[in-house]
């Protein structure tokens, strides 16, 4: 890997001055270290030498080869490692993200699996033009008729989580809805992601002994790791049940909890909690910072905004007629969005623009 200069590495606290001082516009800090190493750096967040060891040099890449090289050309030579794994494992296990080997690739090939299928795709569908229709729309009108601005942002994040909820577990928690109510299941969720990447800038013994002492942020993750226990063994608990009666002519479910619990009975409760966490953690802040970005760049742009207006139009006068109220009637279906080329070619645009959550490429290989 070329260009190993990267920001200024202190003698024992390493590069965390660095850090600490750009944490309110950490994507332009990267980006800049990124230009001026020409794509790639090495630093390390402790310099004490028996810690750095420990905790390993993080190296930074936007190159593309390397990217390659990582994910695809030697990705058995990068497993997440035992230090990565003690700081996420208490959120999310051995679940997808988590994990190396064979429990990785049992899980990567189930989800691939399951990605391809026709019924994923339909289920996925079919929660998100739920929560456009009866949800996104109104409260847009709403504001609109009171003349009031929206967070946008806030909007799209709880859409995406309640159509990853539904997704993955089958049932949504509704954290888009009139006046925004908050959502225990997310908050903890979100706490939870946060104090675990507050693991990532202190040395590992220091935040197992808080964890130990059930000191700080240790406390409150213990706290929100509880909460989001409780509601999962919840909806686990409810699902047995479901699936048990389904046998005996109740409901089926197509979510991705029911189908890694019909694959295997065995699975352990805390393990299917975690396949949805982390199913939870991958679809839900990537789509809605990618959607945020999305409309933010489209609003700068008016010319594309045009063009994305204009090829909409053109396929809805085909399959929906002139009548333009039949067109805000339903959301678009897959045979519709299938016809936007432009939009495609300007959401993946988007994609290779912006920075998308913490990971390094900006699509799913799935
Ligand atoms: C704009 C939206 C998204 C972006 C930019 C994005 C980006 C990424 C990236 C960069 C990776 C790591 C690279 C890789 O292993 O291929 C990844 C992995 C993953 N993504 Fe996505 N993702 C998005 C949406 C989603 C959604 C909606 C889901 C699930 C419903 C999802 C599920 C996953 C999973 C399970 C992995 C882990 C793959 C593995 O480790 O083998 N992602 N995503």
């Amino acid at each position: 890997m070329k260009g190993p200069n990267g920001p200024k590495i202190w003698p024992i606290v390493g590069s965390l001055p660095g850090l600490l001082e750009n944490g309110n516009r950490m994507h332009e800090w990267i980006a800049e270290n990124l230009r001026v190493c020409t794509g790639t750096y090495q630093t390390c967040i402790c310099a004490i030498p028996f810690l750095a060891r420990k905790q390993g040099l993080v190296t930074v890449t936007c190159d593309p080869k390397n990217l390659e090289h990582i994910l695809k050309v030697r990705f058995d030579n990068y497993p997440k490692g035992p230090t990565w794994q003690a700081v996420f494992h208490d959120l999310l296990g051995e679940g997808i993200f988590n994990s190396d080997g064979d429990t990785w690739l049992f899980q990567r090939k189930t989800a691939a699996l399951e990605f391809t299928t026709r019924t994923l795709r339909q289920a996925m569908g079919r929660w998100v033009n739920r929560a456009i229709k009866s949800r996104f729309c109104p409260i847009l009108e709403m504001a609109q008729v009171q003349g009031k601005p929206v967070e946008l942002q806030d909007l799209l994040l709880r859409l995406t989580f309640d159509n990853i909820c539904g997704l993955t577990f089958g049932k949504d928690p509704e954290t888009l809805s009139p006046g925004l109510p908050e959502n225990i299941f997310a908050t903890s969720f979100d706490r939870a992601t946060e104090a675990t990447l507050h693991r990532f800038i202190i040395p590992e013994f220091i935040w197992k002994l808080k964890k130990m002492l059930g000191l700080g942020v240790e406390m409150s993750l213990s706290r929100s790791l509880k909460q989001l226990d409780n509601y999962m063994t919840d909806i686990i608990n409810t699902r047995k049940l479901e699936l048990m009666n389904h046998q005996n002519g109740g409901p089926q479910h197509d979510d991705l909890l029911s189908r890694f619990m019909k694959k295997k009975e065995s699975y352990s409760d805390k393990f299917l909690q975690h396949v949805a966490l982390n199913f939870i953690l991958a679809g839900r802040d990537t789509s809605s910072v990618a959607l945020s970005w999305f409309f933010w760049l489209v609003s700068l742009n008016p010319r594309v905004e045009e063009k994305i207006l204009i090829e909409l139009s053109k396929v809805l006068v085909e399959t929906r007629g002139n009548d333009t109220s039949k067109w805000l009637e339903e959301p678009l279906v897959f045979e519709e969005v299938d016809q936007l080329a432009y939009l495609k070619a300007a959401l993946s645009e988007n994609l290779k623009t912006l920075p998308i959550g913490a990971r390094g490429l900006k699509t799913c290989h799935f």
